[in-house]
């Protein structure tokens, strides 16, 4: 396995590619949020000087910690737990926001970075609209081939749950808490927000 290379491969991990072009050159100190078993995490280490994973699974935490040597990672609520404010450079978080209060942790988010800092959150969303659900039915067929091609896994033990917002509501949500925000929908039933403190 090269440096770089994924020990498996999924359409959370098809995402990291992206996210880590988005790392500000020069990046100090770096934030996963919902890192779960710390993939990203020991990515962004090295690109980024210091970087922190948290996540609320005392069994993601413990696999983390097992798996990767560099970040530091924390077990406890990401709204909760004591982290600087205006302490990180780059902020992003895979697939993990939809099993909070979507506001409250964008808030929390912005209230971590730096000035000048990027926050780059990758999430899932439900189909509220007609459009919605022709788009996700006309690229179901390539979803599922590579999927397969890519033999997609999640890792065991592994929290998830059903998003419960539409696309909709997360980028009108999204706009409120970070005016000018990017929004990108993705076809592997991804969409993922980039935005850069003023
Ligand atoms: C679907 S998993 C995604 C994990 C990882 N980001 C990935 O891409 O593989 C969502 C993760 O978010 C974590 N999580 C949920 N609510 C959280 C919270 N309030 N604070 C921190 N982590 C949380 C869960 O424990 C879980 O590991």
């Amino acid at each position: 396995m090269t440096r770089d290379q994924a020990p498996y491969w999924n359409t959370n991990v098809a995402r990291h590619a992206g996210i880590l072009r988005a790392v500000p050159p020069g990046c100090g100190a770096a934030l996963d949020v919902g890192c779960g078993d710390g993939l990203l995490a020991s990515r962004l280490a090295r690109r980024c000087g210091r970087v922190v994973g948290v996540d609320t699974s005392a069994e993601m935490v413990a696999r983390a910690r097992a798996a990767h040597l560099e970040p530091a990672f924390l077990e406890g609520d990401f709204l909760t737990l004591d982290l600087p404010v205006e302490g990180f450079d780059f902020v992003c978080s895979v697939s993990a926001i939809h099993h909070m209060d979507f506001e409250a942790a964008l808030t929390r988010m912005r209230e971590l970075l730096r000035p000048g800092g990027v926050l780059v959150v990758v999430g899932l969303a439900r189909e509220g609209s007609a459009a919605d659900r022709a788009r996700r039915a006309a690229a179901a067929p390539l979803v599922r081939a590579v999927k397969t091609v890519r033999r997609a896994t999640t890792p065991e033990g592994m929290p998830t749950t059903a998003p419960v917002m539409t696309y909709r509501e997360v980028r009108q949500a999204a706009w409120r808490v970070l005016p000018g925000v990017g929004y990108r929908w993705h076809l592997l039933r991804r969409y993922s927000l980039t935005w850069r403190k003023p």
